[in-house]
């Protein structure tokens, strides 16, 4: 058996972080961990709707490091060439609020509180999420367009299994309080994309799923992409969360941004 320590913190980092309006981000990601998207693209930017970035051709989109190579080895397997752009990634929380201000401006309250998250919780201030569109201009910034056919069909057949899920569905909006997005990529990582597509979970369904398989209760198991899982939540205590796990399974564990962590053991 080997012994497992999580401290408080770590509640607030991990790939299944809920971040919405009810859970701001608690985290900052530091900027070693996060690095530009290496894509090539021929479309002009659509940042230049920062006022940070009006030098849109100098401007690069950045996520998380393992998203970014997720999702670099996703485009590559689908050949996408630079038939889709990458149009907005990792958002520092300025970032947000230059964006909040000028679509209030620009677009009015309702439309803002249907598409831009506040300040503070936005997924996109973890740097696990990607908007993409399709390579036809004029690019949107705040809802390009990604149809479902074509190459953006390819792109969403295989996100799952790549471990990236659409994270504002139709039909959704009571839970995470966004309109439909289906331009907006997490990165949850694996089995969990597939698992919430097979349910048709959002994340805030998901993760209160999940906590129906305490570590101290009967577990999740899987069969996902030829591998299995075991799943389970354990609810952080005020300080220091101990506990033990199977000492030669690999493992993963990722805060939920509310109150606990769910772990994910490779069997
Ligand atoms: N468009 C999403 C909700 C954001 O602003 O984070
Ligand atoms: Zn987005």
């Amino acid at each position: 058996m080997k012994a497992v320590t999580l401290h408080r913190d770590q509640v607030y980092s991990g790939s299944l972080v809920l971040v919405n309006a009810r859970h701001p981000l608690r985290q900052t990601i530091t900027p070693e961990q996060i690095r530009p998207l290496e894509y090539k693209t021929t479309s002009k930017h659509p940042a230049v709707y920062l006022d940070t970035q009006r030098e849109s051709e100098h401007f690069q989109v950045c996520l998380e490091r393992k998203t970014a190579l997720v999702l670099e080895t996703l485009l590559a397997s689908i050949g996408s060439g630079s038939s889709l752009v990458p149009v907005s990634g990792f958002r520092t929380r300025e970032e947000q609020e230059e964006i909040y201000a000028s679509s209030l401006k620009e677009h009015g309250k309702d439309f803002t509180e249907s598409y831009v998250a506040s300040p503070g919780h936005s997924e996109h201030e973890t740097g696990l999420a990607i908007d993409l569109a399709l390579n036809q201009e004029p690019i949107d910034f705040l809802r390009p367009y990604l149809p479902r056919d074509g190459i953006c069909g390819r792109f969403r057949s295989k996100a799952a299994s790549y471990g990236f899920v659409e994270r504002y569905q139709e039909g959704k909006e009571v839970f995470t309080g966004i309109a439909p997005e289906p331009w907006h990529f997490r990165y949850v990582g694996l089995p969990h994309a597939s698992i919430m597509n097979t349910h048709g979970f959002c994340l805030e369904e998901y993760l209160d799923y999940l906590r129906e398989f305490p570590y101290e209760g009967r577990h999740l198991q899987v069969h996902v992409e030829n591998k299995s899982f075991e799943l389970f939540y354990k609810k952080a205590e005020e300080e220091e969360t101990r506990l033990t796990l199977p000492g030669y399974l690999p493992f993963q564990v990722s805060g939920d941004n509310r109150e606990g962590f769910i772990f994910t053991l490779w069997r």
